[in-house]
């Protein structure tokens, strides 16, 4: 089938790229390049052997995304990767994170009715769930998020599920990520931010050959057990399969309507667990201290993987081990 992956060169549209075309389905992808590479476009078919069809365009320009279905009528779903994503930088500039976060959503369903287009996947976060939940989050937990870019990603949610109820014939799901870390095994593809990383493997990878000292632990004192915050770490080429199985039952079983799924593993890292395994892995290159807490982090955040197991048979298998090693590979393919 042809599938339209928007912000399909970023980290993990471009996995879910070849994840896609390694099963056989055609793949088109739109992106701005904000915050990712032409080259991308390259690897992905070093990687699969097939070329994806390519379009340079902003999901915000109406024009050029009708356009794009204009030209691709036979589009069968799209997974909607395209946005902004850092946390920091939503509280510094809300507006740009609405305006993209939010008219990318709406220009899509506009085209998609036009064409009549019924399938759409989109990339939510667990940062959706309210910080008070207990763990592990199961995805009827309470919602709420505590930023910017967690609002735009609930809004995005609520959205799509008023669309769907008064379009039934669409099937809409809600993928809720936890942490994506890792990268391909060829390491031709995985996460390159642009400056001083904010999340915790692209820091560490960045310290390892030597770009950055030292890592920065942000708080030894929560309620885990070593006192680090603990995450749901999930391999980036796991998190890929979830969205061509998402696809994929959509196509098997010709209507599902809305559905909403947790991607983690289940099993929730310390920080110094990911210190610990990394160095282990890789050789001792990480050094570390103890700093103090980053605003709004929490002690634990880890999910319930059962109902995606179950409804779509997908079952993260990559260990932190392999996350280690091949979140490294990719940065020392990509030093500066
Ligand atoms: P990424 O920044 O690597 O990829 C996003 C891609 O979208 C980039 O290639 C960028 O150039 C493109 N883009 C942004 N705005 C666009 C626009 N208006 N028009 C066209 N292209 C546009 O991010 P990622 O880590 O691959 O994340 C993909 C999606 O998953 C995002 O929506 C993100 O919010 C969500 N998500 C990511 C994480 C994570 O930790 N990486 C966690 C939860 C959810
Ligand atoms: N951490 C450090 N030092 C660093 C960076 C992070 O100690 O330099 C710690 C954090 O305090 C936290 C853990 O490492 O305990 C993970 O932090 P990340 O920034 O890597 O990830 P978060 O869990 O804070 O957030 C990420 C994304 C969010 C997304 C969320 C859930 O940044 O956008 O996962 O999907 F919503």
């Amino acid at each position: 089938m042809k599938i339209l992956l928007t912000g399909g060169l970023g980290f993990i549209g471009s996995h879910t790229a070849v994840d896609l075309m390694e099963r056989g389905h055609d793949v088109v992808i739109a992106d701005n390049l904000s915050n990712s590479k032409i080259e991308v476009l390259d690897k992905i078919k070093q990687i699969t052997g097939k070329e994806a069809k390519f379009y340079q365009i902003d999901i915000c320009d109406l024009d050029a995304l009708d356009k794009l279905f204009e030209e691709n009528k036979d589009i069968f779903g799209v997974i909607h990767f395209a946005g902004y994503k850092a946390v920091g930088e939503s509280v510094a500039k809300p507006l740009m994170y609405y305006e993209n976060n939010l008219i990318s959503t709406f220009n899509l369903l506009k085209v998609m009715q036009k064409y009549n287009c019924k399938n759409i996947v989109f990339s939510s976060s667990a940062t959706v769930y309210s910080p008070k939940n207990v763990m592990p989050l199961t995805e009827d937990a309470d919602l709420g998020a505590s930023n910017p870019y967690g609002r735009t990603k609930l809004f995005n949610e609520h959205i799509l599920r008023d669309f769907q109820f008064v379009n039934p014939d669409y099937d809409v799901v809600l993928l809720r990520y936890f942490n994506p870390i890792g990268a391909h095994e060829s390491g031709l593809l995985g996460e390159d931010p642009n400056g001083i990383p904010n999340n915790l493997m692209p820091y560490i990878c960045k310290v390892a050959v030597g770009e950055l000292d030292h890592l920065n632990i942000f708080g030894n004192d929560y309620k885990t057990k070593d006192g680090t915050g603990v995450r749901d770490y999930i391999h980036v080429v796991d998190l890929a399969r979830a969205h061509s199985l998402s696809i994929e039952k959509i196509i098997r079983e010709g209507r599902i309507g809305f559905k909403v799924y947790n991607l983690g593993t289940g099993t929730g890292y310390s920080v110094l667990d990911i210190v610990n395994a990394f160095n282990r892995v890789n050789g001792d290159l990480v050094k570390y201290e103890i700093a103090a807490r980053r605003p709004g982090d929490i002690d634990e955040c880890y999910a319930s993987p059962k109902l995606a197991e179950e409804e779509l048979g997908f079952k993260a298998e990559k260990t932190l081990d392999e996350m280690c090693k091949s979140s490294y590979q990719y940065q020392k393919n990509n030093k500066k």
